[in-house]
Parts: structure tokens; sequence; C-alpha cells
């Protein structure tokens, strides 16, 4: 296969953008598919691989060179395809713009392919996506740019990578935030509150600026509720309750607990709550839980593993797994970005809900205000959620939820120059720590 070097000088970041484009007909479908590389504003010296130069297309039969971007166009992207399913895309939806922070890194890697693949979105929804990166991971950008592009997923219309989060984040109705630094040898919670609050900072200043006022955010990068707290603190034009902190891995790791200890397949265990943060205070919650649709605690009998073993390997998961694997989760935190984003794009089943860490000002659950808190929600499919009703507190669990609270209002005070609500004292119990720390 030739290889063709492109140098792109004087850019700071390359866009890799695949358009459809519109039918003239008032039927919104796409028939043509037209990929193009564009440099835009900013400098920045960078370069792109790719596998054919446009002077070496040997154009087959039905595809054709596109004239009219000849000179904006790479390589294979410089042909028009005729999808020949003008029939089946006729009620694709218009496209959805979604922004992953640290798309270099390894959870990014899994989930980009299932956003791409329509797995999470739908087969009807047609995706740009747009990367974030870093000065350092950049090259490695490229490079999952470039295993996007040879993919050739139907529905992935746009592909950009850059390490300007106002640039990536223009317009995103999604924006997932994965990238963060990880606690380093010596580090103290405090330092890496302060560091990824930076970034945080930064990234909500960047999301009220540019994004789509309506854009649903989903922080992941740890430790993510103070980080969606942060982001959220920055971004006074977006809703409040559209930040979410992932909790949804610690749900799944606690459905999967409770499945094997009942003997069951995960599917019947429901009403899974976290309570409160993605550390080791978080409180998965076998009181309201069910397994089909009986509460846990009549189904497991064995109420001691239920308050100790159950509870404690759900919080210190990650850590085992790191253990383990020598990293961090990476696919089943994809998988469980994943169930977040249906969660909130498909209508939570009758009797049901899902755990998410969101904005607490005005929970009937006693719960102090103004932080991210992991609290059972439901949603009627359109991106939005309101909290779950029918739950019940007893004492054992009111004063577990007590304790990952005093926890986040702890990490709060240790950012509130990041929230700009003064300086900041750091308190913090020493106990604790992220899942991964142990
Ligand atoms: C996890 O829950 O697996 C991660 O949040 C662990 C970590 O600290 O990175």
């Amino acid at each position: 296969m030739a290889v063709a070097e492109f140098s792109a000088s004087r850019t700071e970041s390359w866009f890799l953008t695949s358009q459809f484009s519109l039918s003239s007909s008032s039927t919104r479908f796409y028939n043509h598919r037209r990929i193009e590389l564009r440099a835009p504003s900013r400098a920045r010296n960078a370069k792109v691989l790719c596998s054919i130069a446009p002077s070496q297309v040997q154009a087959p039969v039905t595809p054709q060179v596109n004239e009219a971007n000849k000179n904006d166009c790479y390589g294979v992207f410089c042909l028009t395809y005729d999808l020949r399913a003008e029939e089946e895309t006729k009620s694709w939806k218009s496209l959805i713009k979604v922004a992953v922070s640290g798309a270099a890194g390894m959870i990014s890697n899994h989930l980009l392919f299932k956003l791409a693949s329509g797995e999470v979105f739908g087969p009807d929804q047609p995706i740009a996506l747009k990367l974030l990166g870093s000065e350092r991971s950049f090259q490695a950008l490229e490079g999952v740019a470039m295993e996007l592009e040879d993919s050739l997923y139907p529905l992935l219309r746009e592909v950009s990578i850059s390490i300007d989060p106002y640039e990536v984040f223009q317009d995103v109705e999604w924006a997932l935030l994965i990238g963060a630094k990880p606690r380093g040898p010596g580090m103290e919670r405090a330092g890496l509150l302060d560091i990824n609050g930076q970034i945080f900072a930064e990234q909500g200043k960047a999301l009220n600026a540019v994004a789509s006022l309506n854009v649903k955010v989903i922080v992941v990068g740890n430790p993510c509720n103070t980080n969606a707290l942060i982001c959220l603190k920055n971004a006074p034009n977006i809703p409040a309750r559209n930040f979410h902190a992932l909790t949804r891995l610690d749900e799944n790791r606690a459905k999967c607990q409770l499945a094997l200890k009942a003997g069951v397949f995960y599917d019947k265990v429901s009403n899974m709550t976290i309570w409160g943060n993605h550390s080791t205070t978080q409180v998965p919650d076998f009181l309201n839980a069910r397994i089909n649709g009986i509460p846990v605690k009549e189904v497991i009998k064995d109420t001691d593993w239920l308050k100790k073993e159950f509870t404690e390997k759900v919080q210190k998961r990650g850590g085992v797994l790191i253990k383990k694997w020598g990293r961090s989760s990476a696919a089943s935190t994809a998988v469980s970005i994943v169930d977040a984003i249906k969660s909130l794009v498909t209508p939570t089943p009758k009797d049901d809900w899902f755990s998410s860490g969101v904005y607490t000002n005005g929970n009937p659950y006693g719960i102090a205000e103004d932080i991210v808190f992991s609290m059972p929600c439901r949603s009627d499919g359109n991106g939005d959620y309101e909290l779950a009703k029918d739950v019940i507190i007893d004492d054992f669990l009111r004063e577990r939820i007590k304790k990952s609270e005093a926890e986040l209002l702890a990490e709060k005070r240790c950012v509130a120059h990041l929230t700009g609500e003064g300086n900041a004292f750091c308190d913090l119990p020493e106990d604790t720590m992220l899942p991964g720390e142990q």
C-alpha cells in the first residue's frame, strides 16, 4: 500500500472530516459521503500519515473523484460514494456532535468505536466525533483518528482532533470527559483534586462558551464527582442538571455481585442505586435493589454478607482490578459510559432506575445541596432525568450516605478556588480513596 505523508505546518490541529451531503429534496437523508481533511486556524506543526495520496487514487468504477473539493480532501476521502441506501437512510436523524476528552487513552479506545458503530445512539443516528487530547498525546490521537477512518463506519461523518477544548466543544450535544491525570506516587489527594480540578474548570469554561446550551456532560476522569461540580460551576449558562459523574460502573459492579450471590443472571437485578461519591465511601444500596422484582434482602438472607463483603467488593473493585490487570479498568468503564448514555436516551423501564452522579439541589432524600452525588434517576429518554421516588432510606443506609456526603463536602471545600467560592481549605478524611487507590 502506498504511504503518503502530509505535513501540516502552521496549524495547531488537524480535522479529519467526513461529511454527508443533504439531499436537495425536503426529506432529510444523506446519500453521498465526502470526507475531507482540512487545516484549522491555529498554529502547530503536525504530521498526518494516510494510506494513499490524492494523486495515487485509482478510482474504482462507481465512486467518483469529487472535483469541487479535490484540494481540500485527502486520499480515499476525495471520493464521493453513492451509498445506494436512500430508502434505508430516509429516516436518519440529523448529525449529533459528541466530544470525547482523553481520546487517546484506553477507555476512549474502547468507547469511540462503540459510539461510531451506532451501538450507543442508534443505527439511524449519524455522528461527529470530536476528539480532545493533549500536546503529548497528539500523535496517538492521530492514530486513533486513522483507525476510526479505517473502520468505515457508515454513521461516522466527522472526526476532528485537537488539543483546544474551545475548538472541540464547539456546538457539541454530548461531552464525555474522560481525560484526567492519574494520582502519581507521593501525590496528596488534595494535589490530585487541584490538578484535575484545573482541567475541569477550563473545560467547563469552554463548554459554557461554545457547546450547545443543552449539552449533556458525563465526567469520567477522577475524582469524577468533584470534577463534575467544578465543571458545572464554570459553566453557568448550562443547566447544572446536565452534568453527570459516572457511577454507572459501580452500579454494574454491584449488579454483578448480587447476581453471582443469588445465582441469577444479572439482568434480573434492578433498582440498583449507588449513593454518593465514586470512591471507597460509595454506598451500594441493597435495601432498595431487587432481584426478579423481589427485594434483595428477601432473596439473599445473609445480611452480614450484604453489609460487609458485598459493599466492600463494590467499593474496592477498581483497586483489586488494578492489582490484577496492572492498570485501571478501561473496557468495563467504556461499557458503563455507553450504559449511562443509553439510560438517558431511552425511557427507563417501569419500576426501575439507574444511578448517576448528579447535582443535588432540590433532591428529596435530604442530601446536602450543591454537590454532585450519585442518586437513583429515571429518564423518559429525552436526555434528561428525574430523581426516583419510592426509595426507602433506613438508619444503616442514612449513616453510610452521610459519610460519603461528608467526603464530598470536604472535597468541595478543597476546590473552592476553582468553583468561585473563595479560598480552598482542605480537610479531607484520610481513610477515603478512589476505588483504584488501595
Ligand atoms: C475504577 O473505578 O475502576 C476507577 O475509577 C479506578 C481508578 O481509580 O482509576
